[in-house]
């Protein structure tokens, strides 16, 4: 048996605290750059710790969501091989920095989000939108769909979960091309709450309504976010729905390329990410999901949540590394 694939079937799980290292070396090296106005920066730090620290995996990993082309992006780009060389064969879907803008302005809710299947487990879609809706568990299947209206979609989770519809939120990305769908939402009596950026951690409050006060998400962003999302709720459990939003003719055929043929189609969270799954994301900055990393003296906390979908464990590890300069220690 490969080193890194379970007995019974699907990834071992050892991973899950190897993935946690990977998005913890990459939240590090982006929170020295928060609130520095310097997008790029913060970006390229934690690209680079996060692939120094996949290096060091026993895994025959294939980026399938990355930084860009391999024109584009030197590092953690598609197609590329991460890993040792060792172990199972697996699919890698990143995002060193999620949330690239948040960081540099120091504000809420920039993560360091990594995912991880059996190889073809997630779906390899192009750096481009996609339009998503998404919700938590609990409900009926098929409680959303991405082809009714917001009207309709609130008031069946307004149903299902036995509210009137003012009693629901919907997290929406605050941008101009969101301006009809807000519109629609509020008239409809339900309450919107935008967020300037980060849509995985949009999707992911969904699944935890009480706390967040989030009942669903709506709207386009990045499909590469979608992804990591879709692997999320695939772990948490929820439902979601996505389809790509190209703006131009080579959007699409760059998808095509990529094996996505039929532009219209809707894709499931199942069909985003499949098999065994696992995901982490460790806060950069503190934020309603995850605490940033807080750096007391020579040491660097960090707090990441690991989730699997073969387990359906959600995990939150609260780490502190003892730093020599701006390394941790056992990274030497
Ligand atoms: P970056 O970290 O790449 O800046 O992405 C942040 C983000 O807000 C995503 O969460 C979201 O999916 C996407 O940007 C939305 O794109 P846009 O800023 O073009 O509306």
């Amino acid at each position: 048996m490969a080193k890194s694939e379970h007995p019974t079937g699907g990834l071992d799980r050892v991973l899950v605290l190897e993935v946690a290292r990977v998005t913890e070396a990459a939240a590090i090296a982006a929170a020295r750059l928060r609130g520095r106005g310097n997008e790029k920066a913060a970006d390229g730090a934690a690209v680079e710790a996060m692939r120094k620290e996949l290096a060091k995996v026993n895994i025959r990993g294939r980026v399938v969501i990355g930084e860009g082309e391999m024109d584009e992006s030197p590092m953690l780009y598609i197609g590329e091989e991460v890993g040792t060389g060792e172990g199972p064969e697996v699919d890698i879907a990143v995002d060193p920095l999620e949330g690239t803008t948040i960081c540099a302005k120091a504000m809420p809710n920039s993560l360091a989000v990594l995912a991880i299947s059996e190889r073809g487990g997630l779906l390899n879609a192009p750096d481009m939108y996609m339009d998503k809706i998404a919700v938590g568990p609990g409900y009926s299947p098929n409680v959303i769909d991405l082809d009714a209206s917001p009207a309709d979609n609130l008031a069946s989770l307004a149903r299902a979960k036995g509210v009137p519809v003012s009693e629901i939120t919907a997290c929406i990305l605050d941008r101009p091309r969101h301006a009809d769908l807000i519109a629609a939402v509020r008239k409809s009596g339900a309450g919107v709450q935008l967020i300037p950026d980060g849509d995985i951690a949009g999707v992911i409050w969904t699944t935890d309504s009480k706390e967040t006060g989030i009942d669903i998400y709506f709207g386009i962003g990045g499909a590469p976010e979608g992804v990591l999302a879709a692997a999320a709720l695939r772990c948490i459990g929820g439902q979601m729905q996505g389809r790509l939003h190209p703006l131009k003719k080579e959007e699409e055929t760059r998808a095509a390329t990529m094996g996505i043929t039929d532009i219209r189609r809707k894709f499931s969270m199942d069909e985003m990410a499949s098999g065994d799954v696992i995901f982490s994301a460790t806060g950069v900055t503190d934020g309603s999901l995850l605490d940033g990393v807080h750096f007391r003296g020579e040491f660097a906390e960090t707090e990441t949540v690991v989730l699997r979908s073969k387990t359906g464990t959600v995990r939150r590890i609260k780490t502190s590394f003892r730093m020599i300069g701006t390394k941790a220690v056992a990274r030497v």
